[in-house]
């Protein structure tokens, strides 16, 4: 199949890379050049910047970014225009398939109307979990739906061809809803278990030696990890979707909204502890490690650790930072792990070499959801 990829981030190029990997002609459709560079050297496949490649088509995927505005609501600025300019090069009849994450009715209701009723429709929801080693896009089963039987059956063959396991739902609306809320159910999941640290804590039990006892039990339970909060492009995001919907239909989505201002804390409650536990954080030297909202990826989009620095230099403390998985933030750089009067594992990319820390001067709290840094966890 000739198949068009709207978008070469991380999932776009993901797809591309399966896809062609599978013997499909793929081309990918990247707006932003610097990324466009990057790819014409590390992907096999064809990429370009101009909307009339997509020509000859038959299967046409879009994989834009689906933030939150300003206000945590809804962006769809960047689907409608990859619609937008769709329209003008779509000259036959294509299968339309939206991998973005957004709420029920997305496909039918903003991108079909768009693109008008000449094309088939279908809803695949992309899962792909960054870093993970085990699940990636081809055995992590994947949910399909189309608008007709024939759109449906179009993107099963198309699916089937790089994925082991498709599952062919009932609308492309409980595609939508599905992935929303299986990332709703880990957001509730991870706020719970950052507010039963700080229960924790004020009871001076231990978190970890409590998570290790509950998760003996063999069934209606599921480990959830404590840490500095949550970020990436899914977890503060693809709830506040669902929330956006519920409201509309004039139901009000109060654990989400819950869960989302647990996690958003978990920053502020951190540096408030630090403030504890060196006295005064004023003239203090601080140092993170780890600014990646997760381990062994560069993503900084929405991380707490983010949230972290500024909170502890808002409160006068001298914050470096050291990531070189990131290496680059805003105007700053990724500095080599110093003596400072405090340490902060926020997130743990594997590898990294923690020596500096160990002069007896510096003292080290480990807030991340790594299992085992050699650092007593500080939640
Ligand atoms: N990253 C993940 O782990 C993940 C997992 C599952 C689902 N998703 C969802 O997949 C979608 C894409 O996420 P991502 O992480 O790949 O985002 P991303 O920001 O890494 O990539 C999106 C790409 O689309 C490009 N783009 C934006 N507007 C465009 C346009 N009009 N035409 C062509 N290209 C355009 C951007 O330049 C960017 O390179 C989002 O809806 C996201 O929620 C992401």
């Amino acid at each position: 199949m000739r198949v068009a990829i709207i978008g070469q981030g991380y999932v776009g190029k993901a797809l591309g890379i399966a896809a062609f990997g599978a013997g499909h002609d793929v081309v990918g459709i990247e707006i932003d050049s610097m990324r466009l560079a990057e790819l014409s050297s590390s992907v096999g496949y064809e990429v370009s910047s101009d909307y009339s490649a997509v020509n000859g088509a038959s299967v046409v995927v879009i994989a834009v970014p689906t933030p939150l505005d300003e206000k945590r609501e809804p962006d769809l600025s960047f689907l409608k225009s990859a619609c937008e300019s769709l329209r003008g090069v779509l000259d036959s009849s294509v299968l339309v398939v939206n991998e973005s994450t957004s709420f029920p009715g997305t496909l039918r209701n903003v991108i079909a109307p768009i693109l008008g009723d000449a094309h088939l429709y279908a809803s695949a929801p992309e899962r792909i979990d960054p870093a993970n080693e085990k699940w990636g896009i081809s055995n992590t089963p994947r949910l399909v739906a189309g608008m007709s039987d024939e759109a449906t059956a179009k993107a099963l063959e198309f699916y089937r061809s790089f994925c082991k396991e498709v599952i062919a739902v009932s609308s492309p609306e409980v595609a939508e809803a599905a992935k929303l809320f299986e990332n709703t159910f880990r957001q509730v999941n991870i706020a719970l278990v950052n507010e039963f640290a700080q229960i924790a804590q004020a009871l001076g039990i231990s978190t970890h030696d409590t998570l290790a006892a509950t998760a003996s039990k063999p069934y209606g339970f599921m480990p959830f990890v404590p840490s500095i909060g949550v970020g990436g492009h899914c977890i503060p995001v693809d709830p506040s979707y669902l929330s956006f919907a519920a409201e509309k239909a004039g139901v009000e989505a109060s654990f989400i909204n819950l869960a989302n201002s647990v996690n958003a804390s978990m920053p502020d409650y951190i540096a408030g502890k630090i403030g504890t536990l060196l006295g005064s954080v004023s003239g203090k030297t601080v140092q993170i490690a780890g600014i990646a909202y997760k381990a062994d990826v560069s993503d900084t989009r929405e991380s707490p650790a983010l949230a972290l620095i500024a909170r502890l230099r808002t409160m006068g403390a001298q914050v470096s930072w050291h990531d070189d998985v990131v290496a680059q933030w805003n105007s700053e750089k990724s500095s080599a792990l110093a003596e400072v009067d405090l340490g902060v594992i926020a997130t743990a990319h594997s590898g990294v070499d923690y020596a500096a820390w160990k002069n007896g001067k510096t003292m080290v709290i480990d807030v991340s959801t790594a299992p085992n840094t050699g650092w007593p966890k500080f939640l």
